[in-house]
This record gives structure tokens, C-alpha cells and sequence, in this order.
């Protein structure tokens, strides 16, 4: 299925959303995902079976999307009566959230006797993706009959956002639960974004390291790992399978990424270049420390009273990019640049000089720990410019590029 994408500055800009809710605790989840689509640009259409009704008035619903809630087959609002078809040929997707057991096994049954399930089934498969977020007991969800219904509604075309695991309503703890209205929004702006990495593995750093002087101390630098996160959540959406080497940072792993915390460059190293050869991408967006103290002191370093400062010896470590470049099979190689100044001559050297095919220059100092940045890409081929956006739109900007790049045929560095 091709989904075009709107040109919209929002994630979700010009897409129609028809929500459905079956009956679940959950439908309280759904109030806060109005909102949450709302806010990346989607209209919501908001469709409610009877039992969702029971948990979640649709009077709130109504205020909350700004439009009728449709909760009857029979609803002759319709001027041609038939709500269940309207409501499917404008919408970018139906989104169920909370998909409760029995909806999703009246689903797999092509079943039809309430207004969602009738919709979903008379839905163009073809133009209107059907996604579900599936919410219930884990024992429900455990149950063989759940798991054969997940099953043959996937086999079906439909896709599922998550569940969630932790507590549940009932008390209980355990898979099951709904995704939060976020993951869910994050899930649906990753689902409409063009899988131009599926198939594709990409392994980034990401974030400052820190090289210790003693227990207590360390050196380390301003680098916030905001661009290095954003281009392992936009690979993600694309369809890659995604590894994170983050050093100390405080960000929340990308949905789906897998992420391996480290400290010191060293250890950056250590748990790249085994990885490495294993990726087909390679981006190194970490602000790695040239240099570590020599030998870190096994126990707090004291004031001796004499007014001295210690001294530091320091010692160059691994530079991961170039080791990586270095590898027989190498994945492709994409270097970060974080310069003060001349920084198209700076990152054209730089790329040279680590030996890879693409290199991104920014402006460091003007972009640690914004939220916002403009890139340089210097490539065999010369320079173009990414103008002022936030990472996230040049994190899907540069897997666009990547992509595009692992298509061609491969230009020697
Ligand atoms: N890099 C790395 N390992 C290091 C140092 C840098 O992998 N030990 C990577 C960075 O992640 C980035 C690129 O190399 O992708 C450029 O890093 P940078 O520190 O800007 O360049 P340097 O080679 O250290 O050059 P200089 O400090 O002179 O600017």
C-alpha cells in the first residue's frame, strides 16, 4: 500500500483519522488520544460501540473531536443513510483503540452487527488501513483464542499497536494493558511514514561520553544526544531495525530501538565494533572525547592542603568512526561534525579524513541541547544544505538521504 505524504510542518497534518472505541477501561486512554491526534495535525472522527459507551460518554467524545459521535447503524443523519461506508472512503486509517477481545475476535469472524465492526469491515482494504490497540486482561490477551484472533487479524491486513505491559485495571500485572495515548500517536505517525529502510539494520552513537578522573569526577562535554536519538526514532519509523549506543544522556529510547548504555569512549568502542559488520548503516552522531585521563584514580581524589591542583595526564582514545570505516565489510558510514566555524571546509576534510562516503556537518556550540539545527551534507558528489528545522524533520530528512544513497551504487569515499 502507498500512503502519499501530506506537506504539513505536523506529523499527522492533513490526515483523517477515524477512532473507533470498543468497550474497555481503556476508553478513558482514548479521551487524552483525541487530543494527542489533534495535536499532530489529524482530524478525529470518533466511532463508539454501545459497550464503549458504558465506560466513556459520547457527549465527551463529541467535545473533545469536534465533531458528531457516530454510535448507531441506523443513524439517519446520513443523507444517504449509510455511515458505516462515508465514514471509511475519506479517512487516512481506523485506528480501534481500546480493541477489546471480543471486538477483535468479531473481526477475524467478519462480523457486522454494530456500527464499528460493519465500518471496519466494509473499509476499502486497499486505501484504509486498520490498526489496532489492542486493551484487555492478561489472561484475555494470554488466551488461545486471543492469540489465534491476533493472529488471523494480522494475517487479515490489520496491524496492532502494542498492548502495553504493567498494571492493569483489575489489579492484575501483565501484558495487556493499552498503550498510552502517546505511544499510540507515536505509533501512528511511524506507521505513515515511507518504509525506505525496511529490511535494513543501522547502528548509532549517540550523546557525550564521560571519561573519569576518580569515583566521583569526570570529564565530559555539552553534547545532549537529541540529533543521534532523533535519527535512531526516524530509522525506526522507516522500517529499520535499529541499535542505540547512547553515552549519559537523559532521553527516552525511541519506541522499538534498541539501546545499549555506556559511559566512556572506550566502552563506546567496545560495543560498536562488534556490532558493527552486523549493520548496513552506521551513523556516529556521538561527541566523543578525544582524550581520557590516563589512569583514573581507584578512590576520591583529595585536597592535600598545599593549594596545589592535581595534575592530569591524558591518553588519545579509539576513534570508533574511523575503526568502523576501517572494517572490511563496513556498513555504510555517515560522520557527524560538530565545528565553530568553516564548516563546509572543516567537514569536507573531516570526511576525507575518516574515510566515509557521507559526512554531516553542523554548527556544535549553536546546537547542543536544542531542539532545533540545520545540517551540511558533504558527500563525494559536494554539499547540500538542510535548512533550520527540528532534528526530528532532519533525522527523516538524512534517513531520506541515506536511503537514497544505499540505492545508488556505492562511491568510494
Ligand atoms: N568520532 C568517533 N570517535 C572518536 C571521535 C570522533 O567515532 N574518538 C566520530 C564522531 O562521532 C563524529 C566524527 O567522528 O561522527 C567527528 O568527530 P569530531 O570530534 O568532530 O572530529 P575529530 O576527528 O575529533 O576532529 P576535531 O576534534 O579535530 O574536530
Amino acid at each position: 500500500m502507498s500512503i502519499p505524504v501530506p506537506h504539513s510542518p505536523l506529523p499527522l497534518g492533513g490526515r483523517h483519522i477515524v477512532l473507533g472505541l470498543s468497550g474497555g477501561i481503556a476508553c478513558y486512554k482514548s479521551a487524552e488520544l483525541v487530543r494527542e491526534l489533534q495535536r499532530a495535525g489529524a482530524s478525529v472522527q470518533v466511532v463508539m460501540t454501545e459497550a464503549a459507551c458504558r465506560f466513556i460518554t459520547p457527549v465527551t467524545m463529541q467535545a473533545l473531536s469536534g465533531q458528531s459521535v457516530v454510535t448507531d447503524q441506523w443513524d439517519a443523519r446520513e443523507p444517504n443513510n449509510m455511515a458505516h461506508i462515508n465514514l471509511s472512503r475519506g479517512a487516512d486509517a481506523i485506528l480501534v483503540a481500546p480493541a477489546s477481545a471480543d471486538f477483535i475476535a468479531k473481526l477475524c469472524q467478519g462480523r457486522a452487527d454494530e456500527v464499528l465492526s460493519l465500518l471496519c469491515l466494509a473499509r476499502p482494504v486497499g486505501a484504509c488501513p486498520l490498526l489496532l490497540a489492542p486493551a484487555m486482561n492478561r489472561e484475555m490477551w494470554e488466551h488461545p483464542a486471543t492469540r489465534r484472533n491476533i493472529a488471523q487479524a494480522v494475517a487479515d491486513g490489520a496491524t496492532v499497536f502494542g498492548p502495553g505491559s504493567g498494571d492493569q485495571a483489575c489489579g492484575e500485572v501483565g501484558d495487556g494493558r493499552m498503550l498510552e495515548a502517546t505511544e499510540i500517536r507515536d505509533e501512528l505517525i511511524a506507521f505513515f511514514q515511507p518504509k525506505l529502510l525496511a529490511g535494513r539494520r543501522v547502528l548509532i552513537t549517540a550523546g557525550p561520553t564521560f571519561e573519569a578522573i576518580d569515583p566521583v569526577r569526570g570529564i565530559t562535554n555539552l553534547s545532549s544526544g537529541k540529533m543521534g536519538f532523533a535519527i535512531a526514532r526516524a530509522a525506526q519509523e522507516a522500517g529499520a531495525e535499529v541499535t542505540l549506543v547512547a553515552g549519559p544522556v537523559h532521553l527516552a529510547t525511541p519506541r522499538h530501538v534498541q539501546r545499549i548504555d555506556v559511559q566512556s569512549a572506550q566502552q563506546m568502542h567496545d560495543a560498536v565494533l562488534p556490532l558493527a559488520a552486523a549493520h548496513d548503516v552506521f551513523v556516529a552522531t556521538a561527541a566523543v572525547a578525544d582524550w581520557r585521563p590516563a589512569s583514573a584514580a581507584g578512590e576520591k581524589i583529595k585536597k592535600d592542603g598545599s593549594g596545589a591542583a592535581p595534575a592530569l595526564r591524558f591518553s588519545e582514545n579509539p576513534d570508533i568512526l574511523a575503526a568502523v570505516a576501517r572494517l572490511p565489510d563496513r556498513p555504510y558510514c555517515v560522520g557527524f561534525a560538530a565545528e565553530s566555524h568553516d564548516l563546509a571546509r572543516h567537514a569536507r576534510e573531516k570526511r576525507l579524513r575518516k574515510n566515509v562516503p557521507l559526512l554531516v556537518g553542523n554548527l556544535g556550540p549553536a546546537t547542543f541541547g536544542r531542539d532545533d539545527n540545520s545540517l551540511l551534507l558533504v558527500d563525494a558528489d559536494g554539499e547540500r544544505g538542510l535548512p533550520p528545522a527540528d532534528k526530528l524533520s532532519l533525522a527523516r530528512e538524512l534517513v531520506r538521504e541515506i536511503a537514497a544513497r544505499l540505492r545508488a551504487p556505492l562511491v568510494s569515499a
